[in-house]
């Protein structure tokens, strides 16, 4: 891919923590507009501040906080990075109660038991340090990212579900790239992860948190970028009932609803007329449809009587 550097080209780079401060490894991206056509090829549809602040991740070697609403893709940009540069995608799910065990390492309990059963007669010292070994911990995303020796993007998806406590295990590893385990040491990474964030702004994250972090705000796309991922992401689409899917979810958003319609109801509803066989949208189809795109009874009812004079273009 043009523009896009070779995973293979960057692998062995020297210590990428100099003082304490994460040094770029070589360049994944040659240009703003690289990562732009780069992400097109893998199908996501970015616009110059998203494409610009994935540069900038990079050459600064600092993880991306992305926030808007739900279903606009915030999730996909992390994944799509990970395929755009040939990158393993590490996945950490946040919700309510993730805890260090789960986001971080723990240790084999049942192993380390079997350990000590295995040996009788051993000084504890010595037995000590065998069981608390590599090989009796788990290691969970966070450190598994750390650890990788292939290139990774780890995304920590929807971190605003932990609480506030639980935000504090990822500062380590977001401003130095590394974990520190009490009994192990400290394991540092050996090539800088590209790390994104995702929020649905259910709740403020900390100061510390967004200071290590750029900050990526996505949005509903523009008319003409919400048309181009329909026509990416529908096959089978014309372009006239794209663009007229692209219009009505336009305009219904700009009704006082519950909620707005997201890009992947855009697509959910694009999916539903194409599979019905409708070639141009009339106030009866959209009617008729109109659960795919919305999820409140009210809001429906609000959106079909708007739509009642959309009439099929010619
Ligand atoms: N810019 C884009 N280009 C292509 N597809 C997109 C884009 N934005 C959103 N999508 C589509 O919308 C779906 C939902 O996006 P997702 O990343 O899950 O949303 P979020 O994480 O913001 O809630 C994706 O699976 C993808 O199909
Ligand atoms: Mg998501």
């Amino acid at each position: 891919m043009t523009g896009v550097v070779d995973p293979e080209d960057r692998l062995g780079s020297s210590d990428p923590i100099i003082s304490g401060f994460p040094v770029a490894g070589p360049p994944r991206f040659e240009s703003i507009g690289a990562v732009r056509t780069g992400l097109a090829e893998v199908d996501y549809l970015a616009d110059e501040g998203i494409a610009g602040v994935v540069f900038l991740a990079d050459r600064l070697a600092k993880p991306v906080l992305v926030e808007g609403p739900a279903g606009t893709g915030k999730t996909e940009l992390a994944k799509s990075v990970a395929r755009l540069t040939g990158s393993r995608l590490i996945r950490l799910q946040c919700y309510e109660g993730l805890d260090e065990s789960k986001a971080l390492y723990e240790w084999n309990y049942k192993k380390q038991l079997l350990r000590i059963q295995a040996d009788s007669g051993q000084a504890w010292e010595q037995l000590e340090e065998d069981i608390f070994a590599e090989e009796f911990l788990l290691a969970r995303p966070l450190l598994e990212a750390i650890r990788s020796p292939e290139p990774v993007v780890l995304l920590v998806d929807e971190v605003d579900r932990v609480e506030l406590e639980t935000e504090a295990l990822l500062l380590e590893i977001l401003s130095e790239y590394q974990v520190s385990i009490p009994e192990l040491g400290t394991v540092r990474a050996t090539q800088i992860p590209l790390v994104f964030l995702t929020s649905n702004n259910t709740r403020e994250l900390s100061e510390a948190l967004k200071r290590r972090c750029l900050y990526l705000h996505i949005d509903y796309p523009q008319l003409d970028r919400e048309r181009a991922i329909i026509e990416t992401r529908v096959p089978g689409i014309s372009q006239s009932l794209a663009d007229q899917v692209a219009r009505i979810v336009r305009s219904i958003r700009t009704l006082d609803l519950k909620k707005d319609p997201s890009v992947s109801e855009t697509l959910d509803w694009a999916r539903t007329l194409v599979v019905l066989g409708v070639e141009a949208i009339d106030a009866e189809q959209a009617k008729d449809t109109l659960h795919i795109l919305l999820k409140y009874q009210s809001d429906i009812d609000r959106a079909a009587k708007e739509l009642a004079g959309v009439e099929p273009p010619d």
